[in-house]
């Protein structure tokens, strides 16, 4: 037994470090279990830079509040009266304006009820309501708001009245700001409160909209 032994082993060192086969396939798999430590820390380092990078990508889109966007899209003339004469210049008109909120987020925004304001020449001449409502996620409410301007709350300092109604328009500026949230994942609440800021021009023989800016 003793001779067959020596024959299994005819390379192992007969003094010095004495090493068995036992011992060298545990050495092995002690390396193969090293690698797949690695292996296993390679693969957890990479999903947790993935994880970092969705979870950004997330954070800067879905999750990130922008303010939804008010304006006027565009202007029905109902009724329109204008006069010039020498001694005093005036208007008075009814027109529907259909007011637009344009919400690019992820959630809805619900805003309250808003003051429309009209102004000529930095003068009110009129208000309406722009009724609440919500506008759905990643779309455009539009509502139409009936609007009543005259002229009675301009004063005779007002002179350029009469030299704009001569030149065949009329230019109305419209103010409103609408108090509201933007709601995402029907948990996260956050705060807007977009602003109007548009100038109308108004053509006085066609009696339509001649042309529209908004801010
Ligand atoms: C909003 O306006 C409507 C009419 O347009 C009115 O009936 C309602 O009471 C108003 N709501 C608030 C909260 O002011
Ligand atoms: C003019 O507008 C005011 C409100 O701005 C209103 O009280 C008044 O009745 C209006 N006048 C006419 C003639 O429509
Ligand atoms: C009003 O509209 C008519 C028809 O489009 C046009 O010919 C005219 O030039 C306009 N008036 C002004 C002052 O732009
Ligand atoms: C609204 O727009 C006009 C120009 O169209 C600008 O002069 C004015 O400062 C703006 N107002 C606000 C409150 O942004």
């Amino acid at each position: 037994m003793a001779e067959k032994d020596q024959q299994v082993h005819p390379l192992a060192p007969a003094n010095g470090h004495p090493r068995s086969d036992e011992e060298s396939v545990s050495l092995q798999s002690e390396e193969l279990k090293r690698k797949k430590r690695i292996k296993y820390a390679v693969y957890i380092a990479a999903f947790a830079v993935f994880q970092t990078v969705v979870i950004l990508i997330f954070a800067l889109t879905v999750m990130r509040v922008k303010n939804p966007k008010v304006r006027i899209g565009k202007v029905t003339v109902e009724t329109m009266d204008t006069s010039n004469t020498e001694a005093a210049a005036s208007f008075n008109l009814r027109f529907i304006a259909q007011v637009t909120v344009k919400n690019t987020n992820f959630g809805h925004f619900k805003f309250d009820n808003a003051t429309m304001s009209f102004l000529y020449d930095g003068v009110m001449v009129g208000e309406a309501i722009i009724p609440k409502a919500r506008a759905r996620a990643r779309s455009t409410k539009k509502l139409d708001v009936t609007v009543e301007v005259n002229s009675s709350a301009l004063t005779s300092t007002t002179t350029g009245l009469g030299s704009e109604l001569s030149s065949g328009v009329l230019t109305l500026n419209s103010k409103a700001k609408l108090k509201g949230k933007v709601e995402l994942m029907k948990v996260m609440k956050k705060k807007k409160s977009p602003e109007m800021n548009c100038t109308l021009i108004l053509n006085l023989s066609t009696r339509s909209l001649q042309d529209l800016k908004c801010k």
